[in-house]
């Protein structure tokens, strides 16, 4: 028997410059200070971690299609997702998430919806299990709680 022990959290474009781009609206943490408590939280739960940070939209996609193959295999529960502004912009993000049936939980550290308005649609929520907006870096950590969740019923 193959047992489902990983979790994936995909980052997009400038999520690598947390901590120093506008901490007021992001927070102090850096991006590593993100994976060490996605780790923590992952490890709490027995599932291995697999993060990753990219400003490129192919490379997302490439690891949505790797996570979506891994979830069917049943290596894999599915992915925490913080698209950054693609976001608002991209259909191909949303087109590899449906035509590859990856779990996913979208992540915002901030609340978009309280900012400006081309940040209020999503492409990714259409094709998402759920949304974590506005709670900082720990929806992240709850995020990957959600998953662990949906992968027990
Ligand atoms: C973000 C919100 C997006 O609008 C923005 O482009 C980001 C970060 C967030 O985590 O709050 O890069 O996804």
């Amino acid at each position: 028997m193959i047992l489902v022990t990983g979790v994936y959290v995909l980052n997009g474009p400038n999520l690598n410059l947390l901590g120093t781009r506008r901490p007021e609206v992001y927070g102090t943490m850096t991006l590593p200070d993100v994976e060490e408590l996605c780790r923590e939280e992952a490890t709490r739960l027995g599932l291995d971690l697999v993060f990753h940070q990219s400003n490129h939209e192919g490379r997302l996609i490439d690891w949505i299609h790797e996570a979506g193959a891994r979830v069917k295999a049943g290596e894999v529960i599915g992915a925490v997702f913080n698209p950054g502004a693609y976001t608002h912009t991209s259909i191909a993000l949303h087109d590899a998430i449906e035509g590859t049936e990856l779990p996913v939980v979208e992540v915002h550290i901030s609340n978009v919806h309280r900012r400006e308005s081309f940040r209020h649609h999503s492409y990714i929520s259409p094709v998402a299990r759920g949304t974590i907006v506005g709670l900082g870096t720990d929806g992240y950590r709850l995020a990957i709680d959600a998953l662990h969740r949906m992968s027990l019923t």
